[in-house]
């Protein structure tokens, strides 16, 4: 049309019509079909593919007065528009941005996005060259070498020999990454579970029960509300109550015990290893008493505890519930934690290695009659509704929790296995502290998920602040041993009572482990951690 500015070696093929108030800029190809109406604006060197459509009218109601105000689009510099997309009316698509074909946008688009769908949403990044970047930090074009800067949620091409600082916090956890990276599945989990209207066990807890059970190896496996619950469950199920005692780790979350005493026995501490931070066969030997009536080891920051602990309590004919809290799917020579025991008790929560969205546990077993008993108590001690037997409570899982559970379950050992890559970076960026006794690390333990990466040192404040300095957040687990709760004071411990556990909350420092660091964070935690403690 006459008005049009068409910039030079622009091609426009058959059918294409350009408003009077719209603009093609220089080497710009628009295929065939395409209809630039006024205020469309397409920048240099952009490629809009056959049938894209754009739409200039901001209210487009055929009796609507306002339906003559026209809005820009704007197209910039080296963008693709795939065939068939839709652009909505006064929308600006970012430099070398690449809409899909089919795509339908409704939003601003970044420079170098890859978006997709209706409405159409980012997958990914593209070089000027139309490549698909790697997932990193700085990614390189697989077509040209070009580097590129992908932070914060845009991406921009690096200069010759720039190498940006990376200011980005390095978090403790990172739930916001893990929730970007399973967006697609949990969101299939939620409709799935919101068209079936079923909220509350059924066929969602069922299926994950059968999915856990054979990850870990055990006959029965029964979803519940929370790691604690399954504690408090195990307790339950085994009829422990007044008058017995159970033997626990004091270097755990309070959970751990407080369950003992929920039911009414005694928590008996024994003291940890130094290095695993785990329970000490030796010192539960010596804590045995004719009370016993069972063990619970907890597998700490994903360390699988000592077997020998296993073999005392089939000795003396007492059960073990294992707390693997923070270690689904942690490996021994024996089997998975889980499985090694009478019952072991997972915990769903967020952070977990395998977290839901929201509160979630499990407990697993092999006793069928066991599995039956636990299965009662978990509904109020109901065999059939409202025929109660037992004394139980409201364990119960959520089903969208279940289904979001099943949704992360298949990259479980993918996730675990990246945790085990950042602890052995760890092990050897600080293998020189070591050697100089300076730092003690957990080392690389065959099976050990790294749910924590806990360093020991005495210069502990010092370490975290210096962390702190350069953006990297750390934690203490625990910053008291549970012998030293106030709400455990009845049992009587004073301090020096388990003196290793003690040391470990005064010295212990959680570095960032979780799977969604990359190679750049690992390395800013090594080297701040070594120049701190130079
Ligand atoms: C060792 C340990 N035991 C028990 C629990 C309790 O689990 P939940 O928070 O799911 O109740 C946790 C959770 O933090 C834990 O770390």
């Amino acid at each position: 049309m006459a008005g049009a500015r068409v910039g030079a070696g622009a091609m426009l093929g058959k059918g294409v019509f350009v408003g009077a108030r719209a603009s093609v800029g220089a080497r710009t190809r628009v295929q065939n079909g395409v209809s630039l109406f006024d205020g469309v604006e397409l920048e240099e060197d952009v490629f809009v593919g056959p049938h894209a459509v754009f739409t200039n009218v901001k209210v487009p109601r055929a009796f609507e007065s306002r339906k003559a105000e026209l809005a820009t689009t704007r197209v910039l510099r080296g963008a693709t528009i795939g065939a068939g997309a839709v652009v909505v009316c006064e929308r600006t698509i970012g430099e070398f941005a690449f809409i899909g074909a089919g795509a339908v946008v409704t939003k601003d688009v970044q420079p170098h996005a890859l978006v997709m769908g209706n409405p159409a949403t980012r997958v990914g990044w593209v070089s000027r060259a139309g490549r698909r970047l790697p997932g990193a930090r700085i990614a390189a074009c697989p077509e040209t070498g070009e580097r590129y800067l992908i932070e914060e949620g845009t991406c921009r091409l690096l200069a010759e020999g720039e190498a940006p600082t990376d200011t980005r916090p390095v978090k403790l956890q990172d739930l916001a990454a893990e929730t970007a990276h399973f967006q697609a599945p949990l969101r299939k989990a939620f409709e799935r579970v919101t068209k079936s209207a079923s909220y509350v066990l059924g066929e969602e807890v069922s299926r994950l029960e059968v999915e856990l059970a054979a990850r870990i190896g055990v006959p029965h496996a029964i979803g519940v509300s929370s790691g604690t619950d399954a504690l408090l469950l195990a307790l339950m199920t085994l009829g422990i109550g007044p008058g017995d005692e159970v033997i626990t780790s004091p270097l755990s979350f309070f959970a751990t015990a407080a369950v003992i005493a929920r039911v009414g026995a005694k928590p008996v501490f024994a003291d940890v290893e130094a290095v695993s931070c785990n329970l000490d066969p030796m010192a539960v030997e010596l804590a045995i008493t004719p009370r016993t009536k069972a063990i619970m080891p907890v597998h700490l920051f994903g360390r699988p505890v000592d077997l020998r602990i296993f073999e005392l309590a089939k000795t003396h004919g007492i059960a073990v519930v294992e707390d693997a809290a923070q270690a689904i799917c942690a490996k021994t020579p024996s089997g998975a934690v889980g499985a090694l025991g009478t019952m072991g008790c997972f915990s769903f929560f967020p952070t977990k290695n395998l977290g839901a969205l929201g509160d979630g546990g499990l407990l697993t077993m092999s006793d069928p009659e066991m599995a039956q008993r636990a299965r009662m108590l978990r509904v109020q001690g109901a065999k059939q509704k409202y025929n109660h037997l037992l004394i139980g409570g409201n364990f119960r899982l959520d089903a969208l929790q279940a289904a979001f559970l099943s949704a992360k379950l298949p990259e479980i050992e993918r996730l675990n296995e990246r945790r085990r890559a950042n602890a052995a970076a760890y092990e050897h960026g600080f293998r020189e502290l070591v050697a100089a006794g300076k730092l003690r690390t957990p080392g690389l333990v065959e099976g050990h998920v790294y749910h924590q990466y806990v360093v020991h040192t005495p210069a502990r404040v010092e370490l975290a602040k210096r962390l702190a300095a350069r953006g990297i957040e750390t934690g203490i687990y625990y910053p008291s041993a549970l012998h030293l709760q106030p709400a455990l004071a009845a049992l009587g411990h004073c301090e020096g009572a388990f003196p290793i556990a003690e040391a470990a909350c005064r010295e212990g420092l959680a570095l960032p482990v979780h799977p969604w660091l990359d190679g750049g964070q690992r390395e800013r935690v090594v080297e701040a951690v070594v120049d701190a403690m130079r």
